[in-house]
């Protein structure tokens, strides 16, 4: 049989590591998928660079949409990025009747559910196992392999650079602006690192997963996004006094509030024990982990990020597309693992509305009766206190740092819980909340 033939958009990193790896494993996977893959044309603004890394091996234009407008061409690999020009060229390649892999969470996060409704009634995949944790293959997991469960929860490191640079914070004691810098000087960190610290990429990356995990649309609007840029090293430390360590997860679960069913989807710095595997993930690696009612729990550990390993994902899409291309549209595996009838509309709750733990930390004067007023408040508020640390004041200071776990609550309780105790005058400026899982 022929072999299938494959349009890159964009020779960065990650196109260059798949055009590498489709070579070198070119008889391994062709073992696999039962015919050849081969990159017969690639579109690239450095049309120089693109020709050096393909070194004559197939046709390099400039402009992507004679790729995607190309006859010859049955899959678009679009590694481009963002929401502009990406999203024209996605939807140009399905109208013209071809599968699509893209590593790109950010186009299918925000316009996700018009992608694949083009793509469902155009009979085409689109597929984008790249798009979350790079080389794990946690779309794969969750699509298939979990399919028998009715999932719970994931929470996910899915930010290698985030995790980078919390795990340089602790072990090192710098405070977030060092540890960014030394990000940036290892190239662990881009120049404009916003959309990782803010979590706006690990946001992207829990909505996909969200999806294929419950069943429900892409929602990214609907998401609670806090990033790590806040973080301070004395809460790290407290944190790890306290047993736990912070990470940026991304969190999805399903919640039940007042009796109705809701899914809490959050990205937000969280302490978690530190005997968890998940919490002793650290520098730039990734891990999901999976709880579902059959299986328990399932951990996915591996590289987010880089050119092989996210290479590593985008040929598999391939291959399960050369797989499935000659498949009656009806009998592939539906992109939200669901089927597109079967989507509901269970809300995306209001991260008021979630329920967990919380650290606290409260700087008081050191005088009789603050912690009696503070456990006073929450204790009306009915948040039970989990543990406790509280430490002399420095020499010459009066004041000092209560720190509290409390066990699970609302969300807007304990908001409302700190905004009387942040009233009381003994205690100095704002409290800091953390949010806190057990994972178990
Ligand atoms: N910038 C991401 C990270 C990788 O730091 O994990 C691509 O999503």
């Amino acid at each position: 049989m022929k072999s299938i033939k494959v349009g890159l958009l964009g020779i960065g990193t990650v196109g260059a590591g798949t055009f590498q790896v489709l070579q070198r494993n070119q008889e391994e996977i062709m073992r696999r998928a039962g015919r050849g893959i081969e990159i017969a044309m690639v579109a690239d603004l450095d049309v120089a660079r693109a020709k050096q890394i393909t070194n004559g091996q197939c046709t390099v234009v400039n402009d992507a949409r004679e790729v995607v407008n190309h006859p010859d061409i049955d899959i678009v690999i679009e590694l481009i990025g963002g929401y502009g020009i990406a999203k024209e060229l996605v939807l140009q390649a399905i109208a013209n009747g071809k599968h699509v892999v893209t590593a790109n969470k950010a186009l299918l996060a925000v316009h996700g559910n018009e992608i694949f409704k083009a793509a469902q009634d155009k009979g085409v995949m689109v597929a984008f196992e790249a798009a979350v944790a790079g080389g794990i293959p946690i779309i794969k997991a969750l699509r298939e392999g979990l399919t028998a469960n009715r999932i719970q929860w994931i929470a996910g490191i899915i930010n290698g650079t985030t995790n980078f640079i919390l795990s340089e914070m602790r072990d090192k004691g710098l405070d977030f602006a060092t540890a960014l810098k030394d990000a940036q000087r290892l190239g662990y960190a881009e120049a404009d690192p916003t959309f990782d610290i803010e979590g706006m990429d690990a946001a992207h990356k829990a909505t996909l997963m969200s999806a294929i995990a419950f069943g429900i649309p892409v929602q990214f609007n609907k998401a609670y996004v806090e990033g790590i840029q806040h973080l301070q090293a004395v809460d790290i430390r407290y944190a790890e006094q306290l047993g736990y360590r912070i990470k940026l997860l991304g969190i999805t679960r399903r919640a039940l509030v007042n009796g109705v069913e809701g899914i809490e989807l959050r990205v937000h710095p969280t302490l978690i024990p530190t005997k968890r595997l998940i919490a002793n993930v650290e520098g730039a690696m990734n891990a999901v982990l999976v709880q579902g009612d059959a299986v328990g729990a399932t951990l996915y550990y591996g590289k987010g990020a880089g050119s092989e390993p996210t290479a590593s994902a985008v040929i598999a899409d391939l291959v399960d597309i050369t797989r499935l291309a000659t498949a009656d549209p009806e009998h592939r595996v539906p992109h939200l693992a669901f089927q597109p009838n079967a989507i509901n509309d269970i809300p995306v709750l209001a991260i008021s509305e979630i329920t967990t733990s919380y650290y606290l930390r409260i700087q008081v004067a050191d005088l009789p009766g603050v912690l009696a007023d503070i456990t006073r408040i929450l204790a009306d508020a009915t948040i039970s206190i989990d543990a406790m640390l509280q430490k002399e004041p420095a020499e010459g200071e009066t004041q000092t740092d209560i720190i509290m776990l409390t066990h699970q609550t609302q969300e807007k309780n304990i908001m409302a819980a700190i905004a009387t105790i942040e009233a009381l005058p003994t205690v100095v400026g704002t409290v800091t909340k953390i949010r806190l899982e057990a994972l178990n």
